[in-house]
């Protein structure tokens, strides 16, 4: 108590208490893209705030017997910055409370949003490697590099080269995007987190930038982390396209979020298209993902190569000739290949359903069924 009368509440220290709201600006500037981090300090805020409101209160109440009545409307004066910051951490981004009023209020409509719990896919690629994936020689070199650096951050900083911090895949699909990203996760040790729109994207307003944010947390925690963006046209679609309001928004955030990587160590974006033009330009600006590389279909020499990996799982016949899939699968996808590869193997189990005993052998006449179903379905 004696403590407290020594406090003298004045037009000074009023206009001091309101530093309490403006700190909560001042840390949502710079944190704005670790939610954990602004949780921490909304509620070490909060506590501040109510401790001071109490300590307040308790001044008013044993100064009230003066009827001091200028003293006390200062008092009640010191309240209100307090009261408007907890307003604002009630309804700020890092807040807990918001998240509770709100499923008080919105009842099991609101289980899309609090469901979403981005989980990174480490099982689905622990087993992919670069042979898993036939892809060009340069190519190969250029992604490989990207990786050398990803994974050694300090040693790219010493030669003064900012380590990447995204890319833009760009290929007709099938063509090994998906597979590239997750490889690259992989064989550098990440752990991988996929941005799906349609597990984002929720009808409630600021609900899909409150999941987008949880993607990018979920991976700053399991950092080093790869995010791959599938569709990145989808929500990067160019603004000028006229497209709509919730999108933009969207977009915004992701961008944010994109910048927030740039700062944090560890965190890589992988993005895939199949429309890089449709990709908003402010995605593909320098220092975001500003390195485009194109994943052409497969040439003659690549689609050879492709037969040979997806038929190896299979046994064949002996003297199949392989320059003749290759050269008649012109245009065709490596997923395309695969599958076909996947088809003849299909075939010949049928046919050997029909007879007596089994061979377990792919025929050149399995292969041509196959890739005649795929070049003209019926
Ligand atoms: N270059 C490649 N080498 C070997 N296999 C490949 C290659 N590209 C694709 N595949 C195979 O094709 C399938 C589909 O590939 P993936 O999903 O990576 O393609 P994508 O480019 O992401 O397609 P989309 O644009 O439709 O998303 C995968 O099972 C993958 O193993
Ligand atoms: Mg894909």
């Amino acid at each position: 108590m004696e403590f407290l009368h020594s406090i003298t509440l004045s037009l000074t220290s009023l206009l001091l208490m309101f530093a309490v709201p403006f700190g909560y600006f001042a840390y949502h500037t710079k944190y704005w893209y670790r939610p954990d981090g602004l949780k921490r300090f909304d509620f070490i805020l909060a506590v501040m705030a109510a401790v001071l409101g109490t300590l307040i209160l308790v001044k008013f109440a044993t100064t009230t017997q003066s009827r001091d009545w200028d003293t006390l409307r200062l008092h009640l004066l010191h309240l209100a910055p307090l009261i408007l910051t907890l307003l604002i951490i009630s309804q700020g981004r890092g807040s807990s409370f918001g998240g509770r009023a709100a499923k008080a209020t919105g009842g099991g409509d609101k289980k899309d949003y609090a469901d979403y719990k981005p989980v990174p896919l480490n099982r689905e690629i622990e087993k992919l490697g670069w042979n898993d994936l036939i892809i060009d020689q340069s190519l190969k070199e250029e992604l490989s590099s990207v990786m050398t650096l990803l994974k050694d951050p300090k040693t790219a900083r010493k030669y003064g080269i900012e380590a990447p911090k995204g890319i833009l895949l760009n290929g007709p699909p099938g063509t090994g995007k998906t597979t590239i990203a997750k490889v690259i996760a992989n064989t550098a040790g990440m752990s991988f987190f996929v941005l799906k729109m349609d597990e984002v994207v929720s009808k409630w307003v600021g609900e899909s930038e409150k999941n987008l944010t949880k993607l990018f947390h979920a991976a700053n925690k399991n950092s080093p982390a790869v995010i791959f963006i599938d569709e990145v046209d989808s929500i990067g679609k160019s603004r000028s396209g006229g497209g709509q309001q919730w999108a933009e928004n969207l977009l915004n955030h992701l961008l944010q979020l994109v910048d927030g990587v740039v700062k944090a160590e560890g965190l890589y974006i992988i993005a895939a298209t199949n429309r890089a033009d449709l990709v908003d330009d402010a995605l593909k600006r320098a220092g975001r993902l500003n390195k485009v590389i194109e994943i052409p279909l497969p040439g003659y020499e690549a689609r050879k190569r492709l037969f040979e990996l997806y038929l190896a799982k299979l046994s064949l016949q002996p003297g199949l000739n392989i320059d003749e899939l290759a050269y008649a699968t012109d245009g065709k996808s490596p997923a395309d290949i695969k599958e076909i590869c996947n088809q003849a193997g299909l075939n010949a189990f049928k046919r050997e359903s029909g007879g007596k005993r089994r061979d377990y052998v792919v025929t050149a006449y399995d292969l041509e069924t196959a890739l005649n179903e795929f070049v003209s379905p019926a």
